[in-house]
């Protein structure tokens, strides 16, 4: 696989009781991309999910794009292959699409998650990013996950990684925390001019200790002027910044809010900037709403995303391309057509690729990338 789903399903806190009908409902509702990890310990209710989807006939394997995560407590060169096929065995694949270090830092390795010393401190191992990431590199070699990333690294801990001597696989991507009030917008520049896409968790607030984003009242307005729900809102905000989100719902009726095509195809057609300044009752760790500024924004996407009538994987579609829908201010809106082959919910548009390229996947697949695949739009 050579893209990464612009949007995924998110897992965490995802009850195993619930989960294994919410992955069900997701992909009949389009989801292709799920977000997974170890420390999450539902994966085997997520695989028994996506299994009962495979046997279906709903989706291949090769539609999916499957991520987990190696957990802190398996930094040691040594144990990073058996956890990485612990994640494999329970979410039964033979293969992830990408597998990322969840963390930069070990832990001191053994079964418990967060191993604690006397003062309620996390016991450290001494391992190093860098070595662990070489056994990461294996894992591609020996075909096990087909990409690599890695998830919460500052930008200094990803230059030190990119930097580093004989690298084999560069990360495809960084995922970090990143919602209207923390837009990480220097991060993700940086990321970006290296090459490396964004992935968005916590992009509805979080599912615990978050922030009550939803209920922001600025946020609310603009979902109650655009007629979507702040949800949409939200992870349209990430979209279109060419950032990957992966919202978690175990509730039907959100998981399929949360793809709806009034989520992929609706545009912000005018700077929200103003709004920026307002945002923002409360949380601590709120930041500036800048990613709501119209210059990070699409702005003349509406106008310049002229849809193909072909869908990046399928091919050509007669008949399909570019429609115009209503939005919610009556006018007309510019939006690419859907790819007619069951369930796949990808744009027909070589300039408003709901897939984001994956920068990094070299070696087997570098020459699979798509011509389009150097930008999202
Ligand atoms: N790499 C990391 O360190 C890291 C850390 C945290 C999270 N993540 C990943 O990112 C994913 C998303 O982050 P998150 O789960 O913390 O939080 P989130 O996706 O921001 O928020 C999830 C919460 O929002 C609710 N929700 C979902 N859709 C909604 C809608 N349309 N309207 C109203 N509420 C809605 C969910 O409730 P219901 O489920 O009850 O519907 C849940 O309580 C995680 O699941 C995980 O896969 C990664």
């Amino acid at each position: 696989m050579e893209k990464i789903p612009a949007l995924g399903l998110g897992t965490w806190k995802a009850a195993p009781g619930e989960v294994t009908e919410a992955v069900k409902v997701a992909i009949d509702a389009g989801f292709r991309h799920f977000d997974c990890a170890y420390l999450y310990h539902n994966e085997s209710e997520v695989g028994a999910g996506i299994q009962r989807k495979i046997r279906e006939g709903v989706v291949t394997r090769q539609d999916l794009f499957v991520v987990s995560k190696l957990w802190c407590t398996r930094h040691e060169k040594s144990l990073v292959k058996a956890a990485c096929t612990k994640s494999l065995k329970a979410l039964k694949l033979d293969y992830l699409d990408l597998y990322l270090m969840h963390w930069p830092m070990g832990f001191k390795p053994g079964e418990e998650d967060l191993p604690l010393d006397r003062n309620g401190m996390v016991l450290p191992s001494d391992t190093d990013f860098l070595d662990t990431w070489e056994a990461m590199e294996d894992l591609v070699v020996t075909g096990l996950v087909r990409a690599i990333g890695v998830s919460n690294f500052n930008h200094q801990q990803l230059e030190r990684l990119l930097n580093k001597p004989n690298l084999r696989f560069k990360p495809v991507t960084n995922q970090v925390e990143c919602h209207p009030y923390l837009t990480q917008k220097n991060l993700i520049n940086f990321c970006q001019s290296r090459d490396v896409t964004v992935t968005a968790y916590r992009p509805l607030g979080g599912s615990s200790e978050g922030v009550a984003l939803l209920d922001d009242p600025v946020i609310q307005r603009i979902a109650q002027k655009y007629n979507r729900s702040p949800a949409q809102i939200v992870i349209r905000f990430q979209i279109q910044r060419n950032v990957i989100v992966i919202p978690k719902s175990v509730t039907p009726t959100r998981i399929r809010e949360n793809i709806q095509e009034r989520v992929l195809f609706f545009f912000y057609s005018e700077g929200l900037g103003s709004h920026g300044s307002q945002l923002g009752v409360g949380p601590p760790h709120k930041q500036a709403l800048c990613g709501f500024d119209a210059a990070e924004g699409p702005g003349g996407a509406v106008a310049t995303a002229r849809g193909t009538p072909e869908c990046d994987r399928h091919g050509p579609s007669p008949g399909a391309g570019e429609q115009q829908v209503p939005n919610s201010r009556g006018a007309g809106q510019r939006l690419a057509g859907l790819c007619p082959r069951a369930g796949c919910l990808l744009p027909k548009s070589q300039d408003r690729c709901l897939w984001l390229p994956g920068p990094g996947f070299v070696g087997p697949f570098q020459n699979r990338r798509p011509p389009s695949s150097q930008s999202l739009c």
